[in-house]
């Protein structure tokens, strides 16, 4: 690292994630014949601290693994990937585990037991303060417990370190934290859920009240992402849409966290905030057309490369 770049700290979950394959997402109360078994490591936290890792930016991880030898196996990857982790902790029970379905056409269905994901508390953030105020960025997700979120909110608050807040799983925000907020980052099903079944449509049709829609609630700054149809940028200065980089999809898992951690580490490098979203872009279309969450994250020779021939 040198001397002048402050590392990105993620604040957040780590998981082993289960994943089948199915020709598509069963509905309730139904069997279906899958393809094919794999285990990952991820979880939404872990999985951003590999997407920044990966792009060659310093990062570090706070977040808890269980006492079982998954959690073991799921520190080393990511010490393996280049992230921080001298702050993991292992909490006493199971690790975090993810069930997934990922459909032919590469959609996703996720059910995540926390399992020591719950332990990433505001008592263990304090044992770890002053490596989160020595962040350039801090980002976090929602599968920690939100009390720590909202202490999080407050820590960065006070030492002005800019705050990129993933509300995935999506579930109520107090007011207060989301002010606190830099970066706010929902995709589509979780835009829907906190601006009050907001009509994505609306993005085509009247983006400047979509944004403003956001802006009210709270953050100084958001990120609507939209899968396939690109991203919708919103500041109190601007609002831009942005296309996707169209690419052939087999796994959109932690897509969003690809963009989350190439966003940050697009911003921290001082690119503005289109450019930004151009290059979290390119990282998210690259990590689709891969299977499995942290094995999905791509290098920055690659982005830089799709960025170049998309040009
Ligand atoms: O965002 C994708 C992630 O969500 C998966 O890796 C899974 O662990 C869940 O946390």
């Amino acid at each position: 690292m040198s001397s002048t770049q402050k590392p990105i700290v993620i604040v957040g979950s780590i998981n082993i994630d289960l994943v089948v394959t199915s020709p598509r997402i069963p509905v309730a109360g139904e069997t279906i014949w899958g393809h094919e078994f794999q285990q990952h490591f991820g979880g939404k936290g872990a999985n951003q601290a590999v997407a920044v890792a990966r792009l060659g930016y310093p990062v570090e991880m706070i977040g808890r693994i269980g006492s079982d030898s998954l959690g073991a196996q799921a520190r080393a990857a990511l010490q393996e990937a280049g992230v921080g982790v001298e702050a993991v902790e292992i909490a006493e029970g199971s690790s975090g585990i993810a069930s997934i379905t990922v459909s032919e056409s590469g959609q996703n269905a996720i059910v995540v037991v926390p399992g020591a994901n719950t332990e990433v508390t505001p008592e263990y953030l304090d044992r770890h303060r002053k490596r989160i105020e020595s962040a350039g960025m801090v980002l976090t997700q929602l599968e920690i417990p939100m009390r720590t979120v909202e202490h999080l909110a407050e820590i960065c608050d006070r030492s002005r370190i800019p705050l990129m807040l993933d509300p995935a799983p999506a579930q109520p925000l107090p007011a207060t934290t989301l002010s606190r907020v830099a970066w706010f980052t929902p995709n589509e099903t979780e835009a829907a859920f906190y601006a009050d079944g907001i009509d994505p449509a609306l993005v085509a049709s009247d983006p400047q009240s979509l944004a403003k829609a956001f802006l009210r609630m709270g953050p100084k700054a958001a990120v609507l992402k939209m899968g396939a149809r690109g991203v919708l940028l919103a500041s109190h200065t601007k609002v831009e849409i942005l296309p996707a980089i169209s690419v052939a999809a087999v796994d959109s898992t932690a897509a969003g966290d690809a963009f989350n951690g190439a966003f940050a580490t697009g911003l921290i490098l001082a690119m503005d905030e289109l450019e930004a979203a151009r290059f979290a872009c390119a990282a998210a279309a690259i990590s689709v057309t891969r299977r499995g969450a942290q094995s999905s994250m791509p290098s920055r020779a690659e982005v830089d490369h799709l960025l170049k021939v998309q040009a």
